[in-house]
């Protein structure tokens, strides 16, 4: 973990070696993601809440509900929690994740928050139940296995369409779905942006030295009808072999462990 997370979010320090996975295709799969939070008390990926408010507040009212996907043992429903936002939905695979969170959210006496062991891929919500849909970090699981990023295997991309439709159903007309991530935008726009989606898409950035992107898709902004998929050309921020997020976990995401035969 870089120095300046750790010490603005005064949170634990960077998971032991012993919790990261041996394949990384292990970040699918529930067995992992319980067994690592049985101990992992909280552990922030990508970046806290303070480090992307000032792009997320415009898109907050009081009244939204919420639904974040995969929670894990992060703290950003409590960011939006603060905001005045108290009709937050929180779903993880991991039941570990789910009965923790409940358990902390419960110590401190939080209301608002209810937290549903579910899998994103099967969302058990009705047509248009939410104003705001948010991941951070978690969709990426998705890509972990994808092969070459520019040309995903095709299991890889029915996963992310499969979680992707659900999201734009679950969403309200005029909802609107942040996935916060370390996957460049160019990796994630050909499912972003599919004919059959009618969000549009926008990506900002933010972080200083490493760049995390914040895409926004605002359902009901592109016509069913215009099947034409953005050729626009994103400007993606160089990598920095030597920058300390190397030593990050969420440098691993960007390998296929299992192809590296370690
Ligand atoms: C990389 S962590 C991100 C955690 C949290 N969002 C954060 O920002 O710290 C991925 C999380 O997604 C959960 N997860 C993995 N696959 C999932 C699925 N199919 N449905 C719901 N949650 C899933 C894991 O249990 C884990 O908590």
């Amino acid at each position: 973990m870089l120095v300046d997370e750790a010490a603005a979010s005064g949170s634990e320090k960077e998971p032991p070696r012993n919790l990261l996975p041996r394949k990384a295709s292990s970040y699918g799969d529930h067995r992992y993601w319980d067994a690592r939070f049985e101990t992992e008390e909280h552990y922030e990926w990508l970046k806290e809440y303070s480090y992307f408010e000032h792009l997320i507040r415009p898109y907050l009212r009081s009244t939204h509900s919420i639904l974040e996907l995969g929670c894990g043992n992060s703290r950003l429903s409590e960011g939006l929690l603060a905001e005045g936002v108290n009709d937050i939905t929180c779903i993880d695979l991991s039941a570990v994740a789910v009965q923790r969170m409940r358990c902390r959210l419960n110590e401190k006496g939080l209301q608002g928050i209810q937290v549903i062991q579910a899998d994103m891929l099967e969302l058990p919500f009705k047509s248009e139940s939410f104003d705001l849909v948010i991941e951070k970090g978690t969709m990426d699981v998705l890509y972990v296995d994808s092969g070459d990023p520019w040309n995903p295997r095709s299991e890889t991309v029915c996963r992310v369409m499969k979680m992707l439709k659900g999201v734009h159903k679950v969403l309200k007309l005029d909802g609107i779905f942040i996935s916060i991530s370390f996957g460049q935008p160019h990796f994630r726009r050909r499912q972003f942006e599919a004919p059959y989606f009618t969000w549009s898409v926008e990506t900002k950035t933010f972080g200083e030295g490493f760049h995390y992107f914040f895409n926004i898709l605002k359902k009901g902004r592109r016509s069913l009808d215009d099947k034409k998929v953005s050729t626009e050309c994103c400007t993606v921020p160089r990598i920095s072999l030597f920058h300390d997020d190397l030593d990050d976990e969420n440098f691993l995401f960007r390998f296929d462990i299992d192809e590296l035969g370690i």
